[in-house]
């Protein structure tokens, strides 16, 4: 069994993640842009979230309108990249809480090293979206997931900006129950499992580091 992929192909979307592919965009446009992606995937992601009828008043008169309901959300930002995307999904549900894990890939086996985590104490009770604009071999998104799961996270999502056939695979074959939100499925890992053709090193080019 395979998770069920969405493509977020909304032309505001596309158009952005094309300024994000461009190599001459800097990196506080480049920081705008991730961020504004946030926002729109934020849409697309939480969708499903269930609404209930509460009575307000309007200056005009009494009616009952639809609010939030139910479970709340938990963001967990993938270090240090998955913060760019952090930041618009905050500005859409500012009241979620926010859990962060490091992990870094070893360059020789492009496996994933966790070296840091920290996650809300409810997370258990919360639909939890799991952030990081590249989806490459899928390992580090596979071991979030899994040290989210470990942590009695049940309702659980995945959102990335640019995905690789090989990252879809690697992480829907170890959590085939998390579905995967990506804006484009680009072709191939280059041999240092970069996406191609990609956008580059999303850490370095929304923090400047390069
Ligand atoms: N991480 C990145 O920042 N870029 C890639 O292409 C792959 C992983």
């Amino acid at each position: 069994m395979s998770a069920a992929v969405t493509v977020i192909d909304h032309p505001l979307v596309q158009h952005k993640l094309t300024q994000l592919r461009r190599r001459e965009t800097p990196d506080w446009e480049f920081r705008r842009h991730v961020r504004e992606i946030g926002m729109l995937i934020a849409y697309e992601v939480m969708r499903d979230l269930p609404l209930e009828k509460v009575e307000i008043h309007t200056p005009l008169t009494r009616m009952m309108a639809p609010q939030l309901a139910g479970r709340r959300v938990c963001f967990i930002s993938v270090l240090r990249a998955g913060n760019g995307l952090l930041d618009g999904m905050l500005e859409i549900l500012p009241s979620a809480r926010v859990g962060h894990i490091g992990l870094y890939r070893d360059p020789t086996t492009l496996e994933a090293v966790e070296y840091y985590c920290k996650f809300p104490e409810d997370i258990a009770e919360r639909d939890i979206i799991v952030l990081d604009p590249m989806l490459a071999t899928g390992h580090s998104a596979a071991a979030a997931v899994e040290r989210v799961k470990e942590s009695g996270g049940q309702s659980i999502k995945y959102a990335c900006v640019l995905s690789a056939p090989q990252g879809i695979e690697t992480l829907g074959e170890a959590h085939p129950d998390v579905p995967i939100f990506t804006c484009a499925i680009d072709s191939h890992l280059n041999d240092h499992g970069y996406i191609m053709p990609g956008l580059g090193d999303a850490g370095d080019r929304l923090f400047g580091t390069k």
